[in-house]
């Protein structure tokens, strides 16, 4: 893995790349805008490519931090993918509980985002879609690298839903393959064998914001197993 920033890019390159996006976008393409832009291109710059997915009927996944998620949010994306950290900058808030996450999951899909995965590191996720909230946990695993979990988790769930998959199956593949992944050295390698074996383990609990508001995040959890 190359962790340093990228060149920065010519004017030229922007609009070559927005041309290409333009042309080759079709109805339904899955399309997946993931880390951060180089230096020197401007949030602005990324919207204009992002609307370009958008007006060509694509649907934008998007996995990035700061002001850049933050211009993306009123393009309505199809997917997100904040973790803890990009979550809270992207609300403006500490969250602390799950009720937490869970109310700023349905604020964010009232506002047209089709899914919104917030991940917790070893945690697992609160996943948003349908206006239903699931707590996702995944399995126990001995951790050696957890760099690069969130992108195989992206890859994983976009791998599924765009084959047809339904969320269940979805979340348990991504999550076990995520868990496969932190038990790597490497920050992409991964085993599809054990990631088969790991999915088994995956726990999926709907969580409902009304009960998490108005009862204690333990009796929430006792009553909703
Ligand atoms: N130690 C762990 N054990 C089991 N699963 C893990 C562990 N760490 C991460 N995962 C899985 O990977 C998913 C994504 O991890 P995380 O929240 O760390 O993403 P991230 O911060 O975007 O990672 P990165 O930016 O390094 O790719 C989690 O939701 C979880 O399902
Ligand atoms: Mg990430």
């Amino acid at each position: 893995m190359i962790t340093d920033s990228g060149f920065q890019p010519t004017v030229e390159s922007i609009q070559r790349l927005h041309q290409k996006l333009n042309q080759q976008i079709q109805q339904g393409d899955w399309v997946v805008f993931a880390g951060s832009p180089p230096e020197g291109f401007s949030p602005d710059d990324y919207r204009e490519l992002l609307k370009c997915v958008v007006e060509n009927g694509g649907r934008l996944v998007v996995d990035t931090s700061g002001q850049y998620l933050k211009t993306a949010i009123p393009l309505r994306p199809y997917l997100i993918k904040p973790n803890e950290y990009e979550s809270q900058e992207l609300v403006g808030r500490t969250l602390n509980t799950v009720d937490e996450y869970v109310n700023e999951i349905k604020r964010l899909m009232a506002k047209g985002i089709k899914y919104v995965i917030v991940s917790l590191g070893d945690r697992g996720s609160l996943v948003g879609h349908n206006g239903e909230v699931f707590q996702v946990l995944p399995p126990s695993i001995e951790a050696r690298n957890d760099t690069g979990c969130g992108d195989v988790f992206v890859g994983g769930i976009v791998a599924m839903l765009s084959r047809k998959a339904d969320l269940e199956e979805a979340l348990r593949f991504a999550t076990a393959l995520s868990a496969s992944k932190a038990t790597h050295t490497s920050s992409s390698s991964f085993s599809l064998e054990q990631t088969r074996q790991l999915e088994k383990q995956v726990r999926i609990i709907r969580r409902e914001s009304v009960c998490c508001t108005l009862k204690s995040e333990k009796t929430c959890a006792k009553s909703q197993g």
